[in-house]
């Protein structure tokens, strides 16, 4: 091989792993690439050498449009496409390029981000805003803002984690009601917001320690449990393809007065019993309530000319009763198996 086409054998190596693929095709493969520059020029190479020049830059062209074929239309250069058993011990320190595929190279979405993207469509159809929560937040939006002063006792019922500068990962997605408050109002008022939350929780088949909420706020002038019952109940309906009975039940959270435990009629037994519902009839999804007037007043919105409403629920039980799935941590262990259901 003359001296050019080996600098420009080890150009390529270098592009195919450091190149998108459409860089490498325009680079390479296009009308004024540099392989058609290359082989313009056999006219200029010695008669004798002139075989094996354009036999080098046809195996150029070659390996690059197999990277091509390869790569699907995609922008990866995986071009190893063996099947490995992905509970195999794998090196982490093999270069990308060079690990073996183990999913299908466009990949899709997680279960709950599809979940997630039916309920958001379904509130955003009814006029709902959406505003996602955040993943580290302060002592004021987790428990100040929400009716729980220092000392309270039900501080205790939301053990999440701390940082030691003093930060909490959220324990549930009402931490963004005073933001939702103050950035969406004055009234009418009407968001949802999606998030993951944290807990410090021994975990079984229906608790886990990272899991997300979608909590909603209505506020406007002579809102009413009336008004909460119908939106939940027309959400959920929606959601589950069912047409449900509920039962509203006491419950407590500092901020809501009154505080609820929405139930929902199993939509898998029809209240006969059954597994899911764990032959009760009946599933706790949520709770909801009237917002308190402390936090209706800290979020900047007169109480005695407003009221509203507020709920969470959890999106990752709704995903199990939706998909019919028995175990909670079968959504966050990676088993791609499980994973490749959805
Ligand atoms: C709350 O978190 C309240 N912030 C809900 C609320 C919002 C009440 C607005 C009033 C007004 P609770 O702790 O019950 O409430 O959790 C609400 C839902 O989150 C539960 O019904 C459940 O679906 C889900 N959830 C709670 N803990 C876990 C967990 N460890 N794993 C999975 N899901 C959970």
């Amino acid at each position: 091989m003359n001296k050019e086409l080996e600098k420009i054998s080890k150009e390529i190596e270098k592009d195919i792993k450091k190149l998108k693929v459409s860089e490498l095709q325009k680079k390479y493969l296009s009308k004024n690439g540099l392989l058609n520059e290359l082989f313009s020029k056999t006219k200029e190479v010695a008669k004798e050498e002139r075989a094996e020049y354009g036999k080098t830059i046809n195996e150029f062209k070659e390996r690059i449009e197999k990277i091509l074929k390869d790569s699907k239309g995609t922008e990866s250069r995986v071009e190893d496409t063996r099947r490995i058993d992905p509970t195999a011990p794998f090196d982490i320190n093999t270069p990308k390029t060079k690990r073996p595929r183990i999913l299908d190279l466009k990949g899709s979405s997680h279960p709950l981000m599809q979940e997630l993207e039916k309920m958001i469509d379904i509130f955003q159809r009814m006029g709902f805003n959406v505003l996602e929560s955040r993943q580290i937040d302060d002592d004021f939006h987790m428990f100040e803002s929400l009716n729980f002063p220092k000392g309270h006792p039900a501080r205790d019922m939301y053990d999440t984690f701390w940082t030691d500068e003093g930060f909490v990962l959220p324990a549930h997605t009402s931490t963004m009601q005073n933001r939702a408050l103050r950035r969406f109002g004055p009234p009418p008022i009407r968001v949802v917001l999606p998030g993951r939350c944290f807990r410090n929780e021994a975990t079984d088949a229906s608790h886990e320690h990272t899991f997300y909420q979608i909590e909603g706020i209505y506020v406007d002038e002579g809102i009413s449990l009336g008004h909460m019952k119908a939106v939940i109940k027309e959400s959920l309906s929606q959601y589950l393809e069912a047409d449900l009975e509920v039962k509203m039940q006491p419950a407590y959270f500092p901020f809501t007065e009154p505080d609820i435990e929405f139930v929902i009629s199993c939509p898998f037994c029809n209240k006969v019993g059954c597994k899911i519902c764990e032959d009760t009839g009946w599933i706790e999804l949520m709770g909801c309530g009237m917002i308190h007037p402390n936090v209706l007043s800290a979020g900047g919105i007169d109480p005695k000319k407003y009221s509203g409403f507020a709920w969470g629920v959890g999106l990752d039980r709704l995903t199990l009763i939706k998909k019919g799935i028995e175990e909670i941590r079968s959504l966050r262990d990676g088993d791609i198996n499980f994973l490749r259901q959805f």
